[in-house]
């Protein structure tokens, strides 16, 4: 460990202390005082190798594929914990005993139903919205509805699902969902998005666990785009709703949680197109091609991600459990295999990422392609929210990034015409 770093600039010598995290491949140099010391600052579009806050939420090693959430490892939790209990650790940094489960359970279900004035905002809402679209207005309602904030993020947990079922029948022309007070949080999920008007849905286990086990893969995953989004609204002292419904846009975004949706529509393409799957790897890897490998690649993984490991296990076990032959779940078995033997691939260190067999998954449960990314949000808002609770704790400085200005130099209008 270095406690000081050097940085010479035209002969002149300045020293930076640094910082260190939990593991030592999260260390950064201080520059919170480069421009005032040096005159320069940093230029790191992206944001690649910039650390903008110090988190303990969960931890990401890249290179050994590593997640933890509050320093457990993801293969555990999602082997040893519900969503609900996963949701509760995120927010709260311990795992829940039984009494605190029972509680955090009971006080979400006191706010499990639709409040009737959304309800009819509702009804305005043109079909051919997109389900994110929706989501993210009703989310942004909500800062009128819970005015005394009370329990805001147990409010948060039992309002999202019940608008995420509003958003996929409102698109359906289907009644409004009706919420379950005796099922567990992911069965309610479910029941309020396949029950019909005179006949309750009764999802099986088996889907209840697959969904579950898929929402904990998404729940948290450090500074990614949409989490980043969700913190820079709270360093400005945003409101919890309308920061976690600007997280819902950045996710929307197909390099980022769109990918689960743009995933499925392009195994569907190179299945409707023969399968050919030399053909559509040359594309990927043809510079003047728009078209990317969609599932593949990350920012920080350049080893597996891990939950792409067992978001495939839990496919497999899904299908062969349903009893289910599922053409495109053995296409992206084959896509990966290929990838992974070629150099590109190898080289640029893009294997698959969560969103690669999420999609697999939802489609297998009956969820259609439009609403995946609704999965992905429900999955990351114990995350979102946690991020937002540790920036107003921490009471960061409100995020303000600097540039480099390449615009036209000072200049005086004369006066046409
Ligand atoms: C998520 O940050 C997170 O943690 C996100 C997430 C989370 O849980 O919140 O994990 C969820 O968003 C997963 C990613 C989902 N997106 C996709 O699957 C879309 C396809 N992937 C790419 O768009 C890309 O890999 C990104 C956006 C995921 C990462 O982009 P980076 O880190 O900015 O990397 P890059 O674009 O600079 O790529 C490096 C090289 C480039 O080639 P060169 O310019 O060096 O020659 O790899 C190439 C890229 O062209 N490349 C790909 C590719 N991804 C990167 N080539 C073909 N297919 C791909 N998918």
């Amino acid at each position: 460990m270095c406690s000081n770093v050097n940085l010479e600039i035209d002969r002149y010598n300045y020293k930076f202390s640094t910082t260190y995290g939990t593991y030592n491949n999260d260390k950064a140099i201080n520059f919170n005082k480069l421009r005032e010391d040096t005159g320069f600052i940093t230029f790191d579009p992206g944001l690649k190798n910039t650390g903008i806050t110090k988190s303990s939420i969960s931890f990401i090693d890249g290179r050994k594929g590593i997640l933890l959430y509050r320093g457990y490892p993801i293969e555990q939790v999602i082997d040893k914990c519900s969503f609900l209990e996963t949701s509760y650790l995120i927010l709260n940094g311990e795992l829940p005993d039984s009494i605190d489960i029972d509680n955090f359970s009971k006080k979400i279900k006191k706010f499990n139903f639709l409040d009737e004035e959304i309800l009819s905002i509702s009804n305005k809402i043109p079909k051919e919205c997109h389900p994110m679209g929706i989501l993210s207005s009703l989310i942004n309602l909500l800062t009128i509805f819970n005015i005394k904030n009370e329990d805001k993020y147990l409010y948060l947990l039992a309002k999202m699902p019940i608008l995420a079922s509003l958003a996929y029948r409102i698109k359906r022309n289907l009644t409004p969902p009706c919420t379950d007070q005796k099922s567990y949080y992911t069965s309610n999920l479910l029941k309020m998005l396949f029950s019909e008007k005179n006949r309750e849905h009764k999802p099986n286990y088996i889907i209840i666990d697959a969904l579950d086990k898929l929402l904990i893969l998404h729940a948290d995953h450090e500074q990614n785009c949409s989490t980043t989004t969700v913190r820079l609204l709270g360093s400005s002292h945003t409101n919890l709703y309308s920061s976690v419904s600007a997280g819902i846009n950045a996710l929307w975004g197909k390099r980022h949680g769109g990918a689960n949706q743009e995933v499925i529509e392009m195994l569907e393409n190179i299945l409707k197109s023969g399968g050919n799957l030399k053909k559509w790897i040359n594309k990927a890897k043809n510079k003047k091609d728009p078209f990317r490998l969609m599932g593949f690649g990350h920012r920080i993984y350049k080893n597996f991600d891990p939950r792409a490991q067992i978001a495939k296990k839990i496919a497999e076990d899904l299908i062969k459990k349903l009893n289910i032959s599922d053409p495109i779940l053995d296409l992206a078995k084959n896509l990966e295999k290929y990838a992974l033997s070629d150099s590109y691939f190898k080289e640029k260190k893009l294997y698959p990422n969560i969103d690669f067999y999420s999609g697999i998954v939802y489609q297998a449960i009956g969820i259609p392609k439009n609403m995946f990314t609704v999965m992905f949000a429900l999955g990351r808002l114990p995350g979102w929210m946690a991020h937002w609770k540790e920036i107003r704790n921490n009471n960061d400085p409100i995020g303000r990034p600097r540039q480099i200005y390449i615009g036209n130099k000072k200049r005086n209008i004369i006066k046409c015409g």
